[in-house]
């Protein structure tokens, strides 16, 4: 079919669905249109966010394609926190939203003028890709200096304000990468399976927090490390630490299972919280899984406030800290700043989302995780079709799992 070509049948059916305000069930839409011509249907679904809990899922024609613009056929994304936030709250306000930011599909469809991707590797349909961060209003953020300017400002496909395209997200059938001004970034990943791009995303933010780690120049091979909060984010830490080289890494959380599963991903040891009363006895419990030593360096990984104030305890004067555990507001931590901060001298930086290099750092993460044995794809613990996405956040939201993820027929 011509992609070029707008369906005004297909228009006037959704203005009228979206008058009537009563879009299908998510569990009861159709599937897309049939194919056309070429495999590509006239219209695709998309998981819309249309109130609190609740997804529709909408059928919405497929735009016409422009000269840079590419259109992918998604294959699974993956449920992050903040889909689950957005899910529960709308805490940015963006209702009505079609999320799903750490996705990954095949491109069916592309303009003439894109011919490689963000980092100039060749592309072609056919080919796996992954959208990093929009560039909209500040191409400067592309920087690679790490300690100049974060991504703060940035936009991705997922979190997009709906507009008239409606293809925003990846939890939907198809995704309409915008070229051009519109600032869109995308890697070409084809030799990674897609269990492995489902995790790109979530990984990004564990290299660029152990990037960030990096410039206090006190993280080495030989550290000792403690990783505090063994869900996702603390388990890919760890499984970062260990691809360095480095063993001597002591996880700490509430969760006997997850801290079991903590080990397989390159802990040498594991401390459960819930056995020992006061942080003094939970200080000396984090020493003795070092051989009576304190952290060189920590990682704070749960979004708790006390959990920020705790760990300045585990960690010897002089050593260093990432806070990365708050993505969203946790509320208020109280420290004393003399005793855990000032005193002993300790180096701390935060660590927010992800750069454009740290993308293609994940890809080989990745690669070399799985080389080494460790088992990064059983993090996806739950799959759902794009009919259950109502079930697969309120999956994600009761805790139950580890990543979740949407994976399209
Ligand atoms: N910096 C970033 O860019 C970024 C990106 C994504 C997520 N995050 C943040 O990372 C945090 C962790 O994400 P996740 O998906 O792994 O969440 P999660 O809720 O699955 O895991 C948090 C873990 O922390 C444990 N925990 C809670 N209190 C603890 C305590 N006092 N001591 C030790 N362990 C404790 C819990 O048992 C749980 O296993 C979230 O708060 C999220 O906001 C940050
Ligand atoms: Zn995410």
């Amino acid at each position: 079919m011509d992609v070029n070509s707008i369906n005004i049948e297909d228009i006037v059916k959704q203005v009228l669905a979206d008058m009537t305000g009563k879009a299908p069930a998510a569990a009861a839409a159709p599937a897309s249109a049939p194919a056309a011509q070429g495999g590509i249907p006239k219209t695709a679904r998309v998981a819309v966010l249309t109130d609190l809990k609740h997804f529709e899922l909408k059928e919405y024609p497929i735009p016409p394609l422009g000269d840079d613009d590419i259109l992918v056929k998604v294959e699974g994304c993956g449920v992050c926190g903040t889909d689950a936030h957005e899910f529960k709250v709308d805490p940015f306000g963006l209702i009505p939203v079609a999320l799903g930011h750490e996705g990954t599909g095949e491109i069916v469809a592309m303009g003439k003028n894109v011919k490689t991707d963000t980092a100039g590797k060749p592309v072609k349909v056919g080919d796996k890709i992954v959208t990093c961060m929009i560039f909209k209003d500040d191409p400067e953020i592309t920087m690679f200096d790490l300690n100049k300017k974060n991504v703060g400002g940035a936009d991705v496909y997922g979190l997009l304000p709906d507009d008239d395209i409606h293809l925003n997200g990846w939890f939907a059938d198809y995704i309409f990468v915008r070229g051009g001004s519109f600032g869109s970034t995308f890697f070409n990943v084809s030799d990674l399976d897609l269990d492995s791009r489902i995790l790109i995303e979530p990984c990004a933010v564990l290299i660029h927090a152990v990037e960030r780690a990096k410039t206090t120049g006190i993280l080495k091979f030989n550290s000792r490390v403690a990783v505090q909060g063994c869900g996702p984010i603390g388990l890919i830490c760890i499984a970062i630490l260990r691809t360095m080289g480095i063993e001597n890494i002591v996880a700490i959380d509430g969760n006997e299972q997850r801290l079991a599963f903590a080990k397989r991903m390159g802990a040498d040891n594991s401390v459960n919280f819930a056995n020992f009363q006061g942080i003094e006895a939970l200080t000396e419990g984090v020493k003795d899984a070092f051989g009576g030593h304190l952290a060189d360096f920590a990682f704070q990984c749960t979004g708790n406030p006390k959990a920020h104030a705790n760990i300045y305890k585990f960690i010897r004067n002089g050593g260093g800290l990432c806070e990365l555990g708050f993505f969203i507001n946790g509320g208020d931590a109280t420290i004393n700043p003399h005793f855990d901060l000032c005193s002993k001298e300790i180096n701390l930086v935060g660590s927010w989302v992800y750069t454009l290099r740290d993308y293609v750092t994940t890809f080989d993460f990745l690669k070399r995780a799985q080389a080494i044995g460790l088992p990064i794809k059983e993090l996806i613990t739950h799959k759902f079709p794009l009919e259950q996405i109502n079930e697969a956040l309120e999956t994600n939201l009761s805790m139950k799992g580890l990543k979740i993820a949407i994976v399209n027929k």
